[in-house]
């Protein structure tokens, strides 16, 4: 794991803050929530699968700076079983409980939501759960393509967060453009009256993105795994340096690279309008791209303005 000290450091505030609360089902969550909001506390949210890591504390920090000192920041942690398809690592997904706890302790959180399947899914083990929420424009290239299911899942929960946390601000991180876009969608389409803020990818020293599932990659494929990250930047030197590149010539270039410099395998490396995700022919600068790289068993993702 990455070293914690700066956004620590970043993240503690001079306001004297009672103990951090845990809140286990969504009625206690709402309820502490209607409290904070007949103090006329502003609610910020930073929604988590755990296993934190500074890039969340960034994330943290960002929700802090929009709520104010007199605010309420709120973590969920919850590893949302409905985004993940069947083959993919739902049941390996790293968790740390205690230390995720103390980061958010450490770092002035007020309070973590930490549900269980049984209350967040009510009978969905016996099939009698029935209730997704779908956004059917943004979540459909990119991401949507390699994992059909995903956004459903992860659009499903964050209403359902929402509708628990009631939040004024809810913070994403930029690692998941396209999570962010559909997101923002949702909440603009289904009127949750909250913000959607994107914060900046934090990035290791060598350019790799922070991710929990980055305690995958073996120590081989840990260095490899900087190919998605060099990606980027040979894209941006390439549109500066020629001003237009058609995008077909621009994956090919970037599959080559991934290809000789890694043992990684491109899923996709696709450029698009930053806002409409809509796909571009001629990538010039300020064109948007995101690639996807399988590396041995893990699948990592990127992706930064050109
Ligand atoms: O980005 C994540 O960690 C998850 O997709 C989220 C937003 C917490 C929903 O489970």
């Amino acid at each position: 794991m990455p070293a914690l000290g700066s956004v620590l450091a970043g993240s503690l505030h001079s306001v004297n803050h009672p103990a951090m609360r845990i809140y286990r089902t969504p009625q206690a969550m709402q309820r502490a929530a209607r409290q904070w909001q007949r103090e006329d506390s502003r609610i910020g949210f930073v929604p988590t699968m755990g296993y934190l890591h500074a890039g969340h504390l960034s994330l943290v920090e960002a929700a802090r700076k929009r709520v104010g000192p007199k605010g309420r920041v709120v973590v969920s942690i919850y590893v949302n079983p409905t985004q993940f398809a069947p083959h993919e690592d739902l049941s390996t997904y790293p968790r740390d409980l205690p230390r995720d706890l103390q980061l958010c302790r450490d770092a002035q959180v007020d309070a973590v939501f930490f549900p269980t399947d049984a209350v967040m899914y009510p009978g969905r083990e016996s099939g009698d759960y029935s209730t997704y929420v779908a956004e059917e424009l943004v979540s459909q290239g990119l991401e949507g393509v390699s994992r059909p299911t995903h956004f459903r899942g992860v659009t499903t929960i964050v209403a359902k967060l929402f509708n628990c946390v009631l939040p004024d601000v809810a913070v994403f991180g930029a690692k998941d453009w396209q999570q962010a876009a559909v997101i923002r969608r949702m909440s603009i389409n289904l009127n949750f009256p909250v913000k959607v803020i994107v914060a900046p990818t934090h990035r290791e020293s060598d350019g790799l993105a922070m991710s929990s599932r980055n305690v995958y990659l073996s120590p081989t494929e840990r260095p490899e795994a900087t190919v998605l990250w060099r990606s980027i930047l040979w894209c941006r030197r390439r549109v500066k340096e020629a001003g237009e590149v058609p995008a077909t010539i621009l994956s090919g270039e970037v599959r080559r690279l991934v290809e000789t410099e890694s043992r990684g395998r491109l899923d996709y490396a696709a450029f698009f309008d930053g806002v409409s995700l809509r796909p571009v022919e001629r990538v010039t600068s300020g064109t948007h791209m995101a690639l996807a790289v399988f590396l041995g068993k893990v699948r990592l993702i990127d992706n930064g303005r050109l």
